[in-house]
């Protein structure tokens, strides 16, 4: 592969192609041909790829798009993603198959065949059942990364409950908030977590919430750290108490669910207000997150699959939990940071467990690279064939180190452009696909992109402009939560003659159609691969006493990709100090988890704003950039 490399036609950037290896055995051969008739015939190649899963009962209609942009898919079908994730399974030789092995960051290591995890699903899903959980309910999961975060993902899907997981790093603030919109009545968590070799607050967070949730009567704790905390007669309960109990039986039916019924919300960020919930379905997802897993991973029974994603993202929802398990892989989870107790800790678990192929972030590579190469070098990093980018654009530089420095120069990296609307990869290579770092390269079977300009025509190659998705897929958001207008005011509104979906992500294109992301146009911001929106961190800034006003920009960062800065005006009364700015970070990291905490808090006069009032954070971005303002008509004074 190292030998192979070219030149692009326009210079910029090297072509590399993948080892024989790889190409002699992948799934999908010849990714034009594949491509070409999956456009031709969408709904044929869907159905094909549907047909690879379980079904209770068969489709009647691939797609019904007669209420647009709520586009429906496999109607008629019954299905559950269980039947596929577990069931299956259990009929075949990957019963004694190991699903999942996972590793504590103190050491201790858990595996679970899959004959282990349908006994720790059923059991956990009847737990819940005797809790009064019901089809269509939704359970708010809140927890570290060990093994019971899949568990009750899971068994919520079983009985037909939906989940909502909220990230194990956010304060009560963002969890009090997802629990309200959600009405949730059942809550999961941990005592804590393992992370940096010290314990995290989880249950005491979760206390906090539940003080302002009045939906929340039961809370289910899992003993993890075993540190002392605040339980409540009436409302909480251990885990393992509940799973001891007769109950807690490990055969439980899982529930014939139509096609379209929900399977989970996750919150995400947006330009303007609070998170919204997507709701994502039984049976596209299933089709959509097994056919990419297959296709892009090129999966194969004896693959050991490491997504190092958390479970609380959408990445950890499509490829950590749902998407590897319906393809019958072992999945591999780890709980703690990467550094600890030494910047080795990933590797020695790719040697340790002899994992084939690594899913992770541009951050976290970033992050493994600052150490030096000398703490991969220690490894036999040999059992890799495939490795994988999300979250944001890799730069060059990182793209290399991973696949000279982890990959050994023959692993293809597959950059995956999605989001947690489109419920699974939209724009990746397959194995086969000639790379060129630090694009994503060319759309997915049956996805058809477009990037244009402000007319919604399309830029020639070179030129930036908007992502638009121009035709429905299986693992489409099917709405928001509780907001069907927000759902197409957000996605749908701007390009409603047209019919396509707004991605919010500025692209270009070139002239052998590699697709290169630029990055947000709206005020979302990607920090460490983490979408937090300005709206949040600006309201969060405001909740503090001494605070009138704030804003908040993305500037670059060399390994977070991007970090928050605010500028604040305060309120009468109030006097900057270093010691107000250090509160002030503190306190957005209290209200929203340590995520958000911003680099910088700049006391301001005033704020640049347009005439109709809206901050002009672009302005502020500018400025602090030293780089031209662009157009100031709309500029207030
Ligand atoms: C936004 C979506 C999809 C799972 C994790 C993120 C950015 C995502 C890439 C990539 C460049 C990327 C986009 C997108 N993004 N993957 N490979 N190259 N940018 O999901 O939190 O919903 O964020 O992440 O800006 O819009 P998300």
């Amino acid at each position: 592969m190292k030998n192979k490399t070219e030149v692009n036609k326009n210079g910029a950037s090297l072509m590399y192609h993948p080892p024989k290896s790889i190409v002699k055995n992948a799934h999908i051969r010849n990714y034009e041909k594949t491509y070409e008739e999956s456009i031709k015939d969408p709904e044929a190649f869907w159905a094909k790829e549907a047909e690879k899963l379980k079904w209770y009962k068969k489709w009647q209609q691939v797609l019904d798009d007669s209420d647009k942009p709520f586009y429906k898919w496999f109607t008629g079908g019954k299905i559950n993603i269980i039947g596929n994730a577990i069931d299956r399974h259990l009929e075949t030789h990957r019963r004694n198959k190991l699903a999942m092995i996972w590793e504590g960051e103190p050491g201790d290591v858990v595996t679970l065949s899959y004959h282990a995890l349908n006994r720790e699903v059923s059991k956990f899903a009847n737990v819940l059942k005797s809790m009064g959980v019901k089809k269509g309910e939704i359970v708010t999961i809140y927890m570290p990364q060990i093994p019971e975060l899949p568990i009750a993902m899971l068994a919520c899907a079983k009985i037909g409950a939906m989940h909502s997981v909220v990230y194990g790093g956010f304060s009560v603030e963002a969890l009090a908030g997802r629990i309200g919109d959600a009405n949730s009545r059942v809550l999961v968590t941990a005592d804590g977590g393992w992370r940096r070799g010290k314990i995290t607050e989880l249950k005491s967070i979760a206390n906090e919430a539940m003080d302002r949730s009045p939906t929340i009567e039961v809370c289910i704790t899992v003993k993890r750290t075993k540190q002392e905390v605040h339980m409540e007669n009436d409302r909480d309960f251990w885990y393992h108490d509940l799973m001891s109990l007769p109950i807690a039986s490990p055969r439980c039916e899982t529930e014939v669910l139509d096609a379209e019924d929900p399977l989970f919300i996750l919150f995400t960020s947006g330009t303007t207000g609070k998170p919204k919930g997507l709701v994502h379905s039984h049976g596209g997802y299933s089709v959509y997150t097994s056919s990419t897993h297959r296709n892009v991973f090129d999966i194969k029974d004896e693959d050991r699959w490491w997504c190092a994603a958390d479970p609380g993202w959408i990445t950890g929802h499509s490829y950590l939990v749902y998407g590897p398990l319906i393809n019958g892989a072992t999945i591999m989870m780890y709980e703690g940071a990467p550094n600890h107790p030494y910047p080795n800790r990933w590797w020695s678990m790719i040697e340790k467990y002899g994992i084939t192929i690594l899913y992770t972030s541009p951050t976290a590579i970033r992050g493994l690279m600052r150490f030096g190469e000398q703490w991969p070098r220690r490894h036999d990093l040999s059992s890799l064939r495939l490795l994988g980018s999300v979250g944001e654009p890799i730069n060059p530089e990182a793209w290399r180190w991973y696949h000279e420095v982890i990959g050994g120069g023959n692993c293809p990296i597959m950059d995956t452009w999605w989001q947690t609307e489109t419920g699974g990869m939209m724009i990746a290579p397959v194995p086969v696909t000639p790379l060129k770092p630090g694009s994503a390269t060319r759309p997915l079977f049956g996805i058809e992109v477009a990037i244009v300009d402000d007319n919604a025509e399309e830029v020639g190659p070179g030129e930036e402009g908007k992502l638009v998705i121009k035709t429905p897929w299986p693992g489409m958001a099917r709405t928001i939560f509780g907001d069907p207008d927000r759902f197409k005011e957000t996605y749908w509104k701007e390009y409603e003659k047209q019919g396509w979906y707004k991605a919010g992500d500025s692209a270009r294109i070139d002239e052998d159609g590699y697709i290169w992301i630029i990055g947000r146009i709206d005020d979302v911001i990607k920090v460490s691969g983490y979408r937090l929106g300005t709206a949040e961190v600006e309201s969060a800034l405001v909740s503090h006493p001494d605070v009138s006003e704030a804003a908040a920009i993305a500037l670059p960062h060399e390994v977070k990709g991007n970090a928050i800065h605010t500028y604040v005006i305060l309120k009468a009364g109030a006097t900057s100090s270093k010691k107000l700015e250090e509160e002030l970070r503190k306190h957005v990291s209290d209200e929203m988890g340590p995520i958000a905490r911003p680099e910088t808090v700049h006391f301001v006069e005033s704020l640049p704003k347009t005439r109709s009032g809206k901050i002009m954070r672009r302005v502020l971005k500018a400025r602090s950039l030293g780089v031209d303002e662009g157009d100031l008509s709309t500029l207030e004074d």
